[in-house]
């Protein structure tokens, strides 16, 4: 380990350095009129002239349950920038309410991240409080934010809290499966499925189980991109809106000490987050956004990083899906830092964070007060990990599989393909009575990456057919290049690349060809020789886009493939950003 990354009694920043001062001091007709519109807004010359200005960049919106309570967070933020001496402005940005936005909020990831980095970039702003928290606002946010490298935090919106039913806990998404196979299977009736509608989202924040958002915002506080602890803490609590007062202050430090990504952020750091990722036994869409994060801080990060980085960090979090308990039972047992504590010997503590400490000192003296829900390295809930990459002749640039939330008796499995070209073709023939499947039939959707669908969409957990939902199956072996909501389980082999609309292999495997899954072997392969293949794709043709126009149009003739993040190819890596010039 070593400490080069630490920067301690830096020179502050003084007020004629400030980005800001490049609108606002200049003796010139421009500058004027910058100064008298804000004044045309009520704020005083001396407000904006004397202080470093702060965004507060909020993705609220009424049709964003998980982020309904953002609107009055962001008052507790303003508080804690006015009392440290700063001035703030709150701009708002895309707000991708996962369940809501069609055809999946995960096109518009790279709209958010664009729509953050050109309003740091555009606007006279010093520094940068980023609120979401909902699954792709988390990457979309930080991406963004790392392009325009300017000093920033991140503010998450903090998980709801756990309900109860039938004296059970239960939470977002992975009960809403579970709930919905039994009312398939017809064991639950119709009046519980309605009064369920009522339950388990007891209130706002984002879901309570280990999905893609619990995920996304501990890895980026493992990053070191939030203040310690911040993730763990449930929206509702009135620890939240103190943790975004103190975040509001020290954001104003961060400008004078121009404590940018850049100064930060580095493989290290992006170790840290994938030993995180792991120990969470976090959603499998971590490994797009975590290769996307990487690439726009400059740090090449491949599926086989992720696979080899997460090597020997065994799942900790007993949390759904892969445990038990549910965030505000992480909550309770320390949070994040309690967890990271568990793991110090996969951490490279010496990593700098927003504090302006190193992640060794934010979670130095917390304690873990409930082993069961922490696992201590000798207890992991599991033994399964929390990602496993796969390649083989079905998915040549590699797809993943979270075997920790996985049926064991599957991890190695053979059994002939069940084929669904579309989305509509498998909605319109998974029930039928007369359908030719069995237990061990492996489902296969193609049509669902990120050019075929378009947008990735969470489809890559396939129905159980019904007939054999009511016979008591509850897991098949399912490929798609789709992705999966990180609060779902299964055996789902998901974002095989390249994907089927890009001509993988995926589009060439037929119904009734053998696939062989071997996780631990990390190998995915349908038993059928070259020669076949060759003469199956002679005959193969791209399927008809279908007519795009507008962001769609441009998502689609840029988007990268799973294994390189999905990202744009124009706004991979990282570049000194270009200041606007100012006319
Ligand atoms: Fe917003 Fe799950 S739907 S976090």
């Amino acid at each position: 380990m070593t400490n080069e990354t630490k920067t301690v009694n830096k020179p502050r920043k003084r007020l004629e350095d400030l980005r800001s001062q490049r609108w606002f001091a200049p003796d010139d007709m421009r500058s004027f009129a910058h100064r008298q519109r804000l004044q045309q807004m009520g704020l005083r010359r001396e407000e904006f002239m004397t202080r470093p200005v702060i965004a507060i960049i909020n993705t609220w919106s009424d049709l964003s349950p998980c982020h309904a309570h953002l609107r009055e967070r962001a008052d507790a933020v303003r508080r804690g920038i006015l009392a440290a001496g700063g001035i703030p402005f709150e701009l708002p940005a895309m707000s991708l309410g996962e369940v809501m936005v069609k055809p999946t909020t995960m096109i518009y990831r790279n709209f958010l991240a664009m729509e953050s980095e050109e309003l740091l970039r555009s606007l006279p702003i010093d520094g940068a409080v980023l609120m979401g928290g909902c699954d792709k606002t988390t990457p979309g946010l930080l991406m963004g934010a790392l392009s325009a490298d300017l000093p920033c935090l991140f503010v998450p919106a903090g998980p709801m809290l756990n309900d109860r039913h039938r004296g059970l806990a239960v939470g977002a998404g992975t009960h809403t499966k579970k709930f919905w196979d039994e009312y398939q299977a017809g064991n639950i009736e119709q009046s519980e499925w309605i009064a369920l509608e009522a339950r388990m989202t007891r209130a706002p924040g984002t879901c309570n189980t280990m999905g893609t958002a619990s995920t996304m915002t501990s890895i980026v506080e493992a990053m070191g991109f939030t203040l310690p602890g911040a993730t763990s803490i449930p929206a509702m609590d009135a620890a939240h809106p103190r943790m975004a007062s103190q975040a509001g202050e020290r954001i104003v430090d961060m400008v004078w000490e121009d404590l940018k990504p850049s100064t930060f952020f580095n493989e290290r750091s992006v170790a840290n987050g994938i030993a995180t990722y792991m120990a969470l036994g976090g959603s499998t869409n971590a490994a797009i956004h975590l290769i996307a994060i990487a690439g726009r801080g400059g740090v090449k990060l491949t599926l086989d990083d992720l696979h080899r980085q997460g090597e020997g960090v065994p799942v900790l979090a007993n949390v759904f899906p892969s445990g038990d308990r549910l965030m505000e039972d992480f909550y309770y047992a320390g949070g994040l830092p309690a967890l990271l504590n568990q793991i110090r010997e996969h951490l490279d503590l010496d990593c700098l964070t927003v504090t302006g400490k190193t992640l060794g000192e934010n979670i130095a003296d917390i304690p873990n007060v409930d082993p069961t829900t922490v696992r201590p390295l000798d207890n992991p809930v599991t033994q399964g990990r929390a990602l496993a990459v796969l390649r083989g002749n079905l998915a040549p640039s590699g797809a993943v599989i979270k075997p920790s939330a996985a049926s064991d008796k599957f991890l190695k499995h053979e059994g002939p393909a069940l084929v669904f070209d579309s989305i509509a073709e498998m909605n319109r023939r998974i029930h039928d009575p007369e359908l030719d499947v069995d237990e061990n039939t492996v489902l296969v959707l193609r049509g669902g990456g990120p050019l075929g669908a378009p947008g990735m969409p969470e489809w890559g957990n396939l129905p159980i057919p019904k007939k054999l939902l009511a016979a008591g199956v509850r897991d098949m072996v399912r490929l798609s290049d789709a992705r999966m909501s990180g609060t779902h389980y299964g055996t789902c082999v998901l974002h095989i690349a390249p994907e089927a609309a890009a001509g993988g292999p995926l589009a060439l495997i037929r119904t009734g060809d053998i696939v062989v899954l071997d996780v631990a072997a990390g190998r995915l392969d349908m038993r059928v020789s070259d020669e076949e293949l060759a003469r199956r794709r002679a005959e193969w043709t791209p399927p008809p886009g279908t007519r795009q126009r507008g962001y769609t149009k441009l998502y689609v003739e840029h988007v990268k493939q799973a294994d390189e993040g999905c990202d744009f190819d124009f706004l991979m890596g990282h570049e000194t950003p270009v200041e606007p010039a100012i006319f």
